[in-house]
């Protein structure tokens, strides 16, 4: 029988992916005149480190379901890296969550200074937008364009990113229901990785009912991802995080095992995952790519 199906998981064309992003943010953080040196070293060096770049990988197996070509999902996966490598600047920054290591380096402003790793923050949102705008085969379909930078937009903003990363701060030392701290970590790590799908579907003509099975998934995939990061801050050590271990224990974050303990938060991330999963059922073999990234997203050590 004849399929068109590719032969190969999406695992085997992990690294290709990872290398098109990394080639693109690297041309995107050359070295240019008008850029004060030490922010590029900066911007480099938070954004150019090891990371998993998940977020890119969730757009390029968007691309792979929706039959977008991977050059018109390049700048949307560089974009939506940069915001998150900014918003681990950030997130690091000692008025924050006061952090020394961050992907088994120093974090940027211990690299570098408080200063500079702020303006390095701030630069790499600003780049993220600059370099949606600038591409030229998005620039080919404007209100597509645009639909991608709203996304973007609203996923990094005050209702989204920055208004979680406040209401994370704000429940240190406290005890919060489950309700409340859903709604944080789906602002402040949800959203980013719901951009990261719902960016490359703007670059296909979806049915209404279509987008909206893959914005659950999305949505679900993103609490997903933020409910095994506190696991396994719990269950790794600082050497196999590249992070801190005891980072969240130590500013008694609410966390979904600091709630409902390990067993419990492990539950609940697979109830979730499962929802996620059969939202992307009915979207046939063409989610693969999404599927093999979710189950990286439950199935990792770091
Ligand atoms: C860590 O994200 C921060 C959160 C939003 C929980 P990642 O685990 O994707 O970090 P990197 O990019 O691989 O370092
Ligand atoms: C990070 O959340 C969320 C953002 C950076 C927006 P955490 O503070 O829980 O993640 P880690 O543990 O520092 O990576
Ligand atoms: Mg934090
Ligand atoms: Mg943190």
């Amino acid at each position: 029988m004849i399929t068109r199906a590719p032969k190969e998981t999406f695992g085997e064309r992990l690294e290709l992916y990872r290398r098109r992003v990394n080639t693109r943010l690297q041309d995107t953080l050359a070295i240019d005149n008008r850029v004060p040196g030490d922010l590029t070293l900066a911007m480099q060096y938070a954004v150019l480190g090891p990371g998993k770049r998940i977020r890119p990988l969730l757009s390029y197996a968007t691309g792979e379901l929706l039959q977008i070509d991977a050059e018109r999902v390049d700048p949307i996966a560089a974009a939506v890296e940069l915001v998150h490598a900014y918003s681990l600047i950030h997130d690091d920054l000692p008025a924050m969550d006061d952090d020394d290591l961050r992907r088994g380096r120093p974090t940027t402003h211990r690299q570098f200074n408080e200063a500079i790793a702020i303006l390095a923050g701030d630069a790499l949102q600003a780049l993220a937008f600059e370099a949606l705008c600038n591409d030229p085969l998005l620039s080919e379909q404007p209100a597509d364009q645009l639909r991608v930078v709203w996304w973007l937009a609203t996923a990094a903003g005050p209702a989204g990113m920055v208004g979680g990363q406040l209401l994370d701060l704000g429940a240190e030392g406290r005890t919060v229901g489950e309700n409340e701290l859903e709604d944080i970590h789906r602002r402040k790590t949800g959203q980013l990785i719901r951009a990261s799908i719902m960016m490359s579907s703007e670059l296909a003509n979806l049915s209404a009912d279509v987008k909206q099975r893959l914005d659950e998934f999305a949505s679900d995939i993103g609490l997903v991802f933020q409910i095994m990061d506190d696991v396994l801050e719990v269950e790794q050590d600082t050497a196999t995080l590249g992070k801190s271990a005891r980072s969240d224990a130590n500013k008694e974050k609410s966390t979904y095992p600091a709630i409902l303990g390990l067993e419990g938060a492990r539950n609940r991330a697979n109830v979730i995952y499962e929802n996620a999963l059969e939202s992307l059922e009915s979207l046939g073999a063409g989610a693969a790519g999404l599927r093999w990234v979710s189950d990286y997203i439950v199935n990792r050590s770091h």
